[in-house]
């Protein structure tokens, strides 16, 4: 199967003049001082006010389009008590129904991807063609009040593309997905998803509410406490943060460390002289210091392009030495660079507030037309573990709960400290968050998600 994130046409209209994407500071809102309560992180009945307000009322990423690529495919995405099959049908269509038959309500297909020419019910074998519409009801004269196809198709849901993705909502009268997403589309273009293949899918059970993690994923003051090793590769502390609404941005820099790193000769540390071997970078030819180190990565990353078939021409030096980083209300966050792009999940469990399923798709750019990819092009070991094979066809969906298996550093550190702040957040003594400037992506979020909640 071709794996590229972006083989349909997305559903929504694209202008066809070019922009960078832009890099100016957006204004921030005022947005208040007090304390963000904590039970919303840990009571229970927070899952179901949720549903109501939160997962069906706004646009969910539920997968990506490589998974429907040709008529026949199909996925299911599975969030809090809804589980949605996504189709593509023999018209190339691509259409979201909840995943349940109409007759005792048996779910259709187990989570995952899978081909097939038809959709039939395990329990008593209605069959269902993959636009959703009645094809078969065994003993069909045996039902009183008649088999209405225009009744007992299958239920479907909003669903549009964009970005290779696939978004579906439960909430009928949701405005379209373009209107929803803001200014992303115009931002995110620049990247062409529809150049990068999958080359990591996992999901890892974390020990935390679904909003610590969105909430660790907002800042970069924690990488003192939490990431000590990036500080000797990117700055946490010059980083902009942009909020667009609901949306949000931050831009940290990389390949210069963090200033509390950086010492009065501004030479570059071991970890990072480490770090740019691993990504070919000819450190021993290199005469400048941290301040002109970002520029010349960029110029290396370009020049190699003649070698290893990338573009790059629609991203700027900043975008090749920088994690453009943008969180998608309420639970997508976009970690961009040039080789590569991060798809984070964070979804609630079913059940569970001190428990979250983290998704990650991983995307590398590839050539121009090409569908497959090598699996370490771009791919830090500090951040993320590949291997070195090349990632031919749709890489396996792999499941673990945290600390069964790694994730790479960075996020097993992540993951290991919201471990802790999720029990913390149960404790008489802990009487809300106590939000800095530099964490306001933090704050608009729950601005945001207090609006949805009508709190
Ligand atoms: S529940 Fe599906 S055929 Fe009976
Ligand atoms: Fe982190």
């Amino acid at each position: 199967m071709t794996s590229s994130p972006s083989d349909g046409a997305d559903t929504m209209n694209r202008s066809s003049k070019f922009t960078f994407t832009p890099q100016d500071k957006a204004p921030d809102p005022d947005l208040g001082a007090e304390r963000i309560p904590v039970d919303r992180y840990t009571d229970p009945a927070f899952l179901t006010l949720e549903d109501e307000h939160i997962w069906s009322k706004t646009w969910l990423l539920a997968g990506a389009v490589c998974d429907v690529a040709k008529p026949g495919d199909y996925f299911v995405f599975e969030n809090l008590r809804e589980s949605i099959l996504v189709t593509r049908a023999a018209d190339g269509d691509i259409r979201a129904f909840y995943n349940v038959c109409q007759h005792r309500g048996n779910q259709l297909k187990p989570a995952g991807c899978g081909y097939a020419d038809h959709l039939v019910c395990g329990f008593h074998g209605w069959q269902y063609h993959m636009d959703g519409t009645l094809k078969h009801i065994p003993e069909a004269h045996d039902f009183p009040q008649g088999t209405p196809a225009d009744e007992l198709g299958l239920q479907k849901l909003r669903c549009e593309t964009w970005g290779g993705f696939v978004w579906v909502s439960m909430d009928p009268d949701i405005e379209p997905l373009i209107d929803y997403l803001g200014v992303i589309p115009e931002h995110l273009a620049p990247y062409e998803f529809e150049d990068m293949v999958l080359v990591a899918d996992e999901t890892v059970e974390w020990n935390c509410n679904w909003k610590t993690s969105v909430d660790i994923f907002s800042e970069t003051y924690h990488v003192r406490g939490v990431h000590p090793e990036s500080e000797d590769i990117a700055d946490d502390v010059n980083v902009q943060m942009d909020i667009y609404g609901r949306h949000t941005r931050f831009i940290a820099p990389m390949y210069i460390p963090s200033p509390r790193k950086i010492g009065d000769d501004k030479a570059l540390n071991d970890t990072l002289v480490d770090y740019l071997k691993s990504e070919g970078f000819p450190v021993e030819g290199f005469n400048g210091d941290v301040t002109t180190l970002r520029g010349a990565v960029a110029a290396h990353k370009r020049a190699m392009t003649s070698e290893n078939g990338l573009d790059f021409s629609n991203l700027t030096d900043d975008q090749l030495t920088a994690d453009y980083h943008y969180n998608i209300f309420p639970n997508i966050t976009f970690n961009l660079f040039g080789e590569q792009m991060w798809m984070f999940r964070h979804r609630p469990h079913p059940t569970d507030p001190d428990k979250m399923f983290f998704d990650r798709m991983i995307f590398n750019r590839v050539p121009k037309g090409e569908v497959t990819a090598d699996a370490r092009a771009g791919a830090v070991d500090l951040f993320v573990e590949l291997g070195d094979g090349v990632v031919e066809g749709r890489p396996e969906h792999v499941f673990y709960r945290h600390g069964e298996k790694s994730s790479g550093l960075l996020l097993d550190q992540d993951a290991s400290c919201l471990a802790g702040v999720q029990r913390g957040l149960h404790s008489r003594g802990m009487k809300g968050l106590w939000i800095s400037h530099h964490e306001r992506r933090i704050r608009n979020f729950h601005h945001w998600w207090e609006k949805y909640m009508g709190v």
